[in-house]
């Protein structure tokens, strides 16, 4: 397009477009993870190289992004956003080779150290991931997260963090997506691929949530006096929406399930699992011929210890489901994870639902709204940051206006929710920075903001629109500024 006349749309539609503007100490960010960027001796590297035929492109994320070497240049790519924090994920095992804290690797050591002091320089606050899905392989061996040891583990881990970079960092996420962790990697599909028909997934969930209730109360007792910072995990949740109104009752089940068993033991005021599901997975355990229920009990100790350890609740959000009655043995849907059979659950999507480069994944903007809206019923006023939401495509065009678009109808559900619904949302962050290594899907699907280069070895970034769209975004927290620009630029 010519020059000239895309200043002159632009200076038409900013004065023409209405603001939806979110207030003034809303924080936008951008987010990437530790194994789709950079990397260190983990289960996913085990996963990769031992089952190739399991990533659509048999390819790995040995080099990735080349964060590791390129963290300057990011920088500078956030900066250019305007965001006001970035959110990275640090590798267990770059940190600790061994998994355990008998030696902490200087070189990772110093690594994360100087992109913290990096970001800082130029105003961007690090939220740092504590677990983003690379266990190192070590402990694996020993059970992974189906051993209750892995909590100690994990605080003594997380001990040597806050010990090297408390003094900066003051938000912190504790854990990335406990279900999929946990529902899909012990069901089967992704790292460490275990198939254990629900059980290693119900006692992966316990541990993981106990886990994360380690580091929070140490740096609660410990941390928390001299620095002040914030702790939370931060949860995946589709929305669920009945099929027909005859589904209604089976689908808060499915959102007792998806949702809520990974909040109300933390979140809700009673503390322990969603009572609903207790009662259902314990009755289909003893009716499957099981001496104990599948989701194992807490103590009194542990629901005290899990109950309240938060300082904000972390979401990440992408897609919405459709929910109805399975036909007897039919095949449940997009994950294999034993818990849907056991509800007897088929999930779906709407047809008008577009569909992303993700299989999983189709657009349904309002189901954000009524997931943001369902947190507040269950779990009152407590801060909302949403930790990820973005758009998968085939990376191949520059000029992604989908996902431009994509970030204006999902954010302008946000802003309803905050607006009619009294959502306290305090911030948001897009996923993903930069194309990155999508786990199951390889280099195939891209959810950055830039493009990169993977047959380069400069991994040469690139801005896409939507990059550009984000900026003005995150200058202005109007989710109009600049769109009508974009859309008639992209459309010329
Ligand atoms: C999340 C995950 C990210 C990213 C994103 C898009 O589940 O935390 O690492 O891959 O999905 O699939």
């Amino acid at each position: 397009m010519d020059c000239m006349k895309a200043v002159i749309i632009g200076a038409v539609l900013s004065v023409a477009a209405a603001e939806r503007r979110f207030p003034a100490g809303f924080k936008f960010g951008t987010a990437t993870a530790s194994y789709q960027y950079d990397k260190g001796e983990s289960i996913w590297d085990r996963f990769v190289h031992s089952r190739p035929e399991a990533i659509s492109d048999r390819s790995t994320g040995d080099v990735a992004c080349d964060s590791y070497n390129l963290w300057r240049e990011d920088i500078q790519l956030l900066e250019d956003l305007n965001v006001d924090f970035y959110r990275f994920s640090i590798a267990w095992p770059r940190v600790l080779p061994t998994g355990f804290p008998n030696r902490v690797s200087e070189d990772g050591a110093r690594y994360y150290g100087d992109l913290i002091d990096g970001l800082l320089a130029r105003g961007i606050e690090p939220v740092v991931t504590l677990y983003h899905w690379d266990l190192p392989q070590p402990l694996q061996d020993l059970g992974g997260w189906a051993n209750p040891l892995i909590s100690e583990w994990f605080a003594d881990y997380a001990r040597v963090v806050y010990d090297l970079y408390g003094d900066r960092v003051k938000t912190w996420v504790t854990i990335n997506e406990p279900t999929v962790i946990c529902d899909i990697g012990y069901d089967g599909l992704v790292a460490p691929g275990l198939e254990s028909e629900g059980r290693g997934s119900y006692l992966c969930t316990k541990h993981v949530l106990l886990a994360h209730a380690k580091a929070y109360r140490l740096y609660e007792t410990e941390f928390k006096p001299k620095h002040q910072g914030q702790v939370s995990l931060t949860n995946q949740l589709m929305w669920f929406e009945p099929e027909t109104e005859a589904e209604a009752e089976l689908t808060e089940l499915v959102k007792a399930l998806s949702i809520d068993r990974y909040c109300h033991p933390i979140f809700s005021g009673a503390g322990g699992w969603p009572p609903a599901l207790e009662r259902h997975v314990a009755e289909k355990s003893a009716a499957e011929g099981e001496p104990r229920s599948r989701l194992p009990p807490f103590t009194g100790e542990e629901l005290h210890l899990l109950r309240g350890s938060y300082d904000y609740l972390g979401l990440n959000h992408y897609t919405t489901r459709t929910v109805r009655r399975a036909a007897a043995g039919e095949a449940v849907g997009t994950y294999l994870f034993d818990g849907f059979r056991e509800l007897g659950v088929a999930l779906g999507a709407r047809p008008e639902w577009p569909a992303t480069m993700s299989h999983w994944f189709m657009v349904h903007p309002e189901g954000f709204r009524a997931l943001l809206s369902y947190v507040k019923r269950q779990y009152g006023d407590v801060p909302v940051f949403i930790l990820e939401n973005g758009l998968s495509d085939a990376g191949t065009d520059l000029d992604d206006q989908p996902r431009v678009d994509y970030y204006r109808n999902y954010l302008e559900q946000v802003l309803l929710a905050i607006e009619q619904d009294g959502v306290n949302v305090v911030g948001y962050t897009a996923w993903s920075l930069l194309d990155n290594f999508e786990w199951m899907d390889g280099y195939q699907s891209r959810f950055g903001l830039h493009h990169v280069d993977f047959s380069s070895p400069l991994r040469t970034r690139t801005a896409r629109r939507s990059a550009r769209y984000y900026a003005a975004l995150a200058r202005t927290k109007d989710i109009h500024a600049e769109y009508e620009f974009h859309k008639m630029a992209a459309e010329l």
